[in-house]
């Protein structure tokens, strides 16, 4: 079966993970937990970037190899904030490993072969926040008439002069723009397929591919003392970690025919340009089929600008979820900001929709609803009596509700989809407000009519799990435990999205507790 191939950036090593790069992680995750709900075989795949100046910077900086240096921060750091925020990746790519190294040099090698590579003189501008050659256009001119500036980082660029090879990528202007117009969805969202197409209309120039004046990376291997530009080492990590370049016949050989070309590359808007003009000119120069999506997310801000790693503005990942938890972590960021545009990460606004939507909302739904059946039916799940039109309510809006929350995950509309979900919440919640079921307990002659409820409310908390288990796949497996649909039903990573709205799966019986609260109120903040 050909695989639904999901994608993050592979992240510099210059320095310890901060909630940018769990962001885009964290978005793939969702995304990639969504699908298999779906049904499909999905394949998740991060890793980072290990070559390039600034790596090798930082390690001289920190007074070790380069090789060190990466080694020490991906297994402190960069493996250990999966965990953190909790990602079900299938694979993680590291560009010094051998999978990598010796299929970016026959990648090369074939392009070569196929006359878009020659040796040349480079002079200009490069940023080595961005690893970036620098165009004319690129720069910020300072008001006070100083040194131009990259406007990603603030920080002046270097002049690099010299002989190096060349990728011919003017030779794809034409061919990238008849395949963009052809497929509008190639790049998402809409602002980001313009500036694409701007660049593009603005016609492409040849660009280095290797540098001969660093030291770290993958040596050409037509020229030894060059290494690869480490953009085009790295971006390749999206087909070496999947089997390009492997012998037919092997398994890997055979990954690759199912997982390529990739269905979606989740990227941040500052590489924009790179996935989207230089990959698939790339691919297209290898003759290789070229990704489906690009989808270019924006940036998360402090003080109005993009947090980064470089500019020392960054908050770890672990510093929110020790206080939050990782469910939390997951379900703010693509809660609270819409996928493809900025946002700002405030501790007050995380803390104000943790209490209000997680712990009030659905937390309190769920032990409400547990611990009536509980106490009121010995913690064994009643038969519902004949639906009124109060139930009704809730069975047609979740019919209405799961639909558009698939089709709004299915665009990456993360933010779309769960409000869906908090729209069947919140009637879930008014349900059991109206019906009042501590009222009905009281009177032995309503005791179907009690039955009826608390079965409506355990049978709509199954469909929740169910469409937040992608988003906070811990809290929704609790939440299963405790309705005692496991045994009955089956993991709930096995269950259906286009089965959800499915009403009654719930059986009659079912052992139903109330375990520990899903969202436990919090300490004061100890930021
Ligand atoms: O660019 N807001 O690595 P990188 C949102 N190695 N997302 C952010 C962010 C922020 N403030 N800061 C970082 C590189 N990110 C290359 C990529 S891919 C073949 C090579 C996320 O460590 C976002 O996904 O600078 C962004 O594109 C990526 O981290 C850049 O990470
Ligand atoms: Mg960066």
């Amino acid at each position: 079966m050909a695989a639904y191939y999901v994608t993050t950036p592979i992240y510099y090593v210059n320095d310890a993970p901060h909630i940018g790069h769990a962001y885009t992680t964290t978005a793939g995750d969702v995304l990639t937990r969504w699908r298999r709900q779906r049904g499909d075989d999905v394949l998740f795949l991060t890793g980072v970037d290990e070559h390039g100046t600034k790596v090798q910077r930082a390690a001289e900086a920190g007074g070790v190899s380069p090789q060190e240096w990466v080694d020490r921060l991906v297994r402190d750091s960069w493996r250990p904030v999966l965990e953190t925020i909790d990602a079900a990746n299938d694979d993680f790519i590291r560009t010094t490993e051998p999978r990598h190294t010796e299929r970016v040099q026959r990648f090369w090698e074939v392009v070569r072969d196929n006359g878009y590579v020659y040796e040349a003189d480079y002079e200009g501008p490069y940023c080595v926040g961005c690893e970036e050659f620098k165009l004319p256009g690129d720069l910020q001119l300072p008001e006070d008439g100083g040194e131009p500036l990259c406007p990603v980082h603030g920080r002046p660029v270097e002049m690099v002069k010299e002989k190096n090879w060349f990728f011919q990528l003017s030779e794809f202007t034409d061919a990238l723009i008849a395949h963009y117009e052809a497929n509008p969805q190639a790049v998402e969202p809409a602002s980001a397929y313009n500036e694409v197409m701007a660049f593009l209309r603005g016609g492409l120039v040849d660009i280095s591919m290797s540098r001969s004046s660093v030291a770290w990376g993958i040596s050409l291997p037509w020229d030894e003392r060059q290494v690869i530009y480490v953009w085009f080492d790295a971006l390749l990590n999206y087909a070496t970690a999947v089997g390009y370049g492997a012998s037919q016949g092997t398994p890997d050989a055979e990954l690759f025919a199912q997982a390529w070309p990739a269905d979606v590359h989740l990227v941040g808007k500052d590489i924009l340009r790179f996935h989207a003009v230089y990959w698939p000119a790339m691919l297209l120069a290898a003759g290789l089929p070229l990704p489906r999506k690009v989808f270019a997310h924006g940036w998360l801000l402090v003080g109005g600008e993009k947090m980064s790693k470089t500019r020392l503005t960054g908050i770890a990942p672990e510093h929110i979820t020790d206080h939050f938890g990782s469910d939390a972590f997951r379900y703010y960021f693509m809660r609270a900001i819409q996928f493809g545009q900025d946002g700002s990460f405030s501790w007050e606004d995380m803390s104000a929709r943790y209490t209000a939507e997680l712990a009030n909302g659905l937390g309190n739904l769920a032990s409400r609803a547990t611990a009536m059946v509980q106490r009121y039916r010995d913690g064994s799940l009643p038969a519902s009596g004949p639906a009124t039109e109060a139930e009704q309510t809730l069975i047609d809006l979740l019919a209405e509700v799961a639909p558009r929350a698939d089709a709004a995950m299915g665009a990456l509309d993360f933010s779309g989809g769960i409000a869906e979900v908090r729209r069947f919440i919140d009637a879930v919640n008014l349900y059991v407000t109206e019906q009042e079921p501590w009222v009905l307990a009281k009177d032995e002659a309503l005791a179907e009519r009690l039955d009826t409820v608390l079965a409506t409310v355990c049978e709509a908390l199954r469909a929740i799990a169910v469409l937040y288990n992608p988003v906070m796949p811990k809290a929704m497996g609790q939440l299963w435990e405790q309705l005692g649909a496991e045994p009955a039903l089956g993991p709930i990573a096995g269950q259906r999205v286009g089965e959800v709205a499915r009403w009654g799966q719930l059986p009659t019986g079912v052992a139903v507790t109330k375990g520990a609260a899903l969202f436990p109120r919090l300490e004061e903040p100890a930021e």
